[in-house]
């Protein structure tokens, strides 16, 4: 039996340990065996790094080509596993997970062929979505049970042909997952437009770079123009937690917690920087394409198939646990991510050279004010 005494001493011993201790306090309760589909480029490595700090074990399967641009120091806790999901997964014979994430999902048949392979072998199979499932996105508040779009219609070109393919490839891998094992151990997550450190696609990164720069900066859209937007590390968690407590379901996984226009976004990822700034607002959708500003991510001209794009209902991912960081930490560290030397010269060339968006902003800017 413990005596009072001894407790006070314990507790106090713990209270003056607890600081030291990050990572055993933020372990989940129960360590799990993780498997990641893909897990090398963007959402993968965050997703190590909680996992990691969790206390959960994490194995890859890969083709080995990726390379991480964050956490790379981790990977040494992680066993890799190298295969082409184009020609099987012989690499995880055998083996038994207490979970499956599915980030490299790019193909129906690589969703019928993992969640059949693992069916009996891993108890959750997480898979990563998209909310491109709800294109075209015609709502006012898009939910999970909106009818989904299974085919891409016939006649469909150009980008509408893209978009439509994107969308019905995930919103059928996601049946095959919840056919093969079942609504009770499917969860799905549909991410909006991810960003935050060790984002590839360089699309929200424009504005990081751009507004740490300061001086006039192009605002397109309307003021009313809604966006969304998520971080990386805001996903990443979430999974991971959705994993430990098994919780099942599908989930629009969006940011903010409230409403965001256009304009109030980038009034607020500028708090993040003091380089002085004067916004000049271009509130002509045709004026804007005309000059090659289709989109800017988080803006897309919230018209015709896209008028919905912003509009996803998040109200089930909040009230199973989604959270978020706040706007300026996510633009500060992904332009700290930007400035470290993690990204090619020839990747950053892209979005700030003569040819780019940034490169011709001062030129947009001046033609809108003599049109
Ligand atoms: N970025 C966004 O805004 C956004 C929004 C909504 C949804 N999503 C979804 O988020 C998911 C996560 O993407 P991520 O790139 O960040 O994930 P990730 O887990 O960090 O990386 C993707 C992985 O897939 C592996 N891979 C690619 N082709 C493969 C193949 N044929 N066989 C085996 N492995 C392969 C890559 O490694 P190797 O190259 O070495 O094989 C890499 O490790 C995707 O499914 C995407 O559709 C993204």
């Amino acid at each position: 039996m413990t005596t009072r005494r001894e407790f006070l001493t314990t507790t106090a011993h713990a209270a003056i340990a607890a600081p030291l201790l990050p990572l055993v306090e933020r372990a989940a309760p129960h360590p799990m065996r993780i498997l990641i589909l893909g897990g090398t480029a963007f959402l993968g490595p965050h997703i190590v790094a909680y996992a990691l700090g969790r206390g959960h074990s994490v194995t890859t399967f890969t083709r080995g080509r990726t390379e991480p641009t964050v956490h790379r120091g981790l990977f040494r806790h992680v066993e890799p596993l190298v295969g082409d999901r184009s020609e099987g997964l012989d690499a995880l014979a055998g083996r038994s997970w207490d979970v499956v994430i599915d980030n490299s999902g790019q193909r129906v048949e690589w969703a019928t062929q993992a969640a059949e392979a693992l069916r009996d072998r891993v108890e959750s199979y997480v898979y990563t979505s998209s909310t491109g499932v709800y294109y075209p996105y015609l709502g006012d508040s898009i939910s999970e049970d909106t009818e989904l779009v299974m085919e891409v219609p016939v006649g469909a070109d150009g980008e509408a042909s893209r978009e439509y393919s994107y969308g019905v490839m995930k919103a059928r891998s996601e049946a095959e997952v919840r056919r093969i094992f079942g609504e009770d151990r499917a969860i799905i997550v549909r991410p909006t437009y991810i960003m935050g450190p060790g984002d590839r696609t360089h699309r929200f990164t424009y504005w990081p770079v751009r507004l740490e720069r300061g001086g006039e900066v192009m605002v397109p859209g309307k003021a009313d123009d809604p966006v969304q937007y998520i971080d990386v590390r805001d996903v990443a968690e979430w999974m991971v937690r959705l994993a430990e407590t098994r919780t099942a379901g599908t989930f629009n996984t969006a940011g903010p917690a409230a409403p965001m226009t256009m304009h109030r976004f980038v009034h607020a990822a500028q708090g993040a920087f003091s380089a002085p700034t004067t916004f000049v607002p271009i509130d002509d959708y045709a004026f804007l394409a005309e000059h090659g500003v289709g989109y800017r991510i988080p803006w897309i001209p919230p018209v015709g198939n896209n008028y919905g794009s912003a509009r996803a209902d998040i109200s089930r991912a909040l009230a199973n646990g989604l959270t978020f960081r706040p706007l300026a930490e996510s633009v500060r560290d992904t332009f700290e991510w930007w400035d470290s030397g993690a990204v090619p010269a020839d990747q950053q060339a892209r979005l700030t050279g003569p040819e780019s968006v940034m490169g011709r902003e001062a030129e947009i800017i001046a033609a809108w004010r003599r049109r």
